[in-house]
């Protein structure tokens, strides 16, 4: 879609949204294969983007953005291409547009977010701070707009208790040239236990010519048959599912959800293949586990594991990764490099 952006249709589309931690390659690469249309990466601080250096892993076939402490900040493959949006925390235009043209060529779209209510975002003045600045919003979107004029260029915000405040901001936001909006029914002050504003998400789409991209329904979502439903309530044109894909990505698959058993075995070989780290890749697979942590066999050997070889002995994943490993070793060594996501 790079280059293309303005046959993308966001009608009938789901996607996956921006998870710190969650949204790393592999797990995009698993929504992708079970029918996503377009995932998300963790939100990617600016700052910290602009530090990293651009390197083309040619033993992975990845492109992988790399900070001065070796960590992997962001890691992207011709798998993902045309469908992969990058979200950025950012409070500056100048920063933003920076970034903008420092990933351009391995993104189909940037995404700013507006909702993060967390203290580090607050303070930064990122997140939801931004939704009581209008005029830094728009000279964000704006900004992003003019570098981008071939990208997807988005934001994502939570609603205000006041449905028409919630309206005119986003109408403004629309007059920015922005492509979607993706809205999470709760405000700065709600947790996932308030129930999620659907009628406040409906207004916005009603009142807006650009697709809505609705958000905050993964306790309504429990199988793929919800996804639609979800989008009907708030009459939105796509969706946008965390918590639920955070626990089972096979959420997007049309044909049934996969077992969490099948689905660590596909996470597990995705890691592998992908050179996922350690503390990611055992972090998403708790996210997988949830109570199985507790209660089965392997649950309990998991919580021990301390290395990918541990992982990889508990559901006989020890051949694949030695293979691998000893596979980059001989094409030159990317050891040094640390990455927890
Ligand atoms: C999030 N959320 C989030 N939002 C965002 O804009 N950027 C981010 O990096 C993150 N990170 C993140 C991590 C994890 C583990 C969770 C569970 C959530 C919020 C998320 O995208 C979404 O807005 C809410 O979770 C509501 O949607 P669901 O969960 O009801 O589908």
């Amino acid at each position: 879609m790079t280059g293309d952006r303005r046959k993308f249709d966001y009608h009938g589309k789901n996607i996956l949204a921006p998870m710190v931690r969650v949204g790393t390659l592999p797990t995009r690469l698993l929504a992708l294969e079970f029918g996503a249309d377009l995932v998300y990466s963790e939100e990617l601080i600016d700052y910290r983007l602009l530090k990293c250096k651009r390197v083309e892993n040619t033993l992975l076939g990845s492109i992988d953005y790399i900070d001065a402490e070796n960590q992997i900040l962001y890691r992207t493959c011709a798998a993902e291409r045309g469908r992969n949006i990058v979200q950025i925390g950012t409070c500056s235009p100048e920063r933003a547009v920076r970034v903008a043209n420092m990933i351009k060529a391995d993104v189909a779209g940037i995404d700013v977010n507006m909702g993060c209510p967390k203290e580090f975002s607050i303070k930064g003045n990122m997140g939801a701070a931004l939704l009581t600045q209008p005029e830094r919003i728009e000279a964000i979107l704006t900004a992003l707009r003019e570098a981008l004029p071939d990208h997807l260029v988005t934001c994502k915000i939570r609603v205000f208790d006041d449905v028409e405040k919630t309206i005119e901001l986003c109408k403004r936001m629309e007059a920015t040239g922005v492509d979607a909006i993706g809205v999470h029914g709760r405000t700065r002050d709600e947790r996932p236990q308030h129930a999620n504003r659907n009628a406040a998400i409906k207004a916005v789409a009603d009142a807006l010519r650009i697709p809505v991209i609705a958000n905050g329904g993964s306790s309504e979502i429990r199988n793929h048959e919800d996804i639609d439903k979800f989008r009907r309530n708030c009459g939105a044109a796509a969706v946008m599912i965390a918590r639920q894909a955070e626990e089972n990505v096979s959420i997007f698959r049309k044909e049934g959800m996969l077992s969490w058993r099948e689905l660590v075995d596909r996470y597990l070989s995705a890691a592998i293949v992908w050179d996922n780290r350690f503390p990611n890749t055992k972090y998403c697979i708790q996210r997988i586990l949830g109570s199985l942590q507790d209660s089965t066999d392997e649950g309990r050997k998991f919580l021990h594991t301390r290395c990918m070889e541990d992982i990889c002995d508990i559901w006989g994943f020890r051949e694949l990764f030695e293979e691998k490993q000893a596979q980059w070793e001989t094409g030159g060594s990317l050891r040094d490099i640390d990455d927890d996501g």
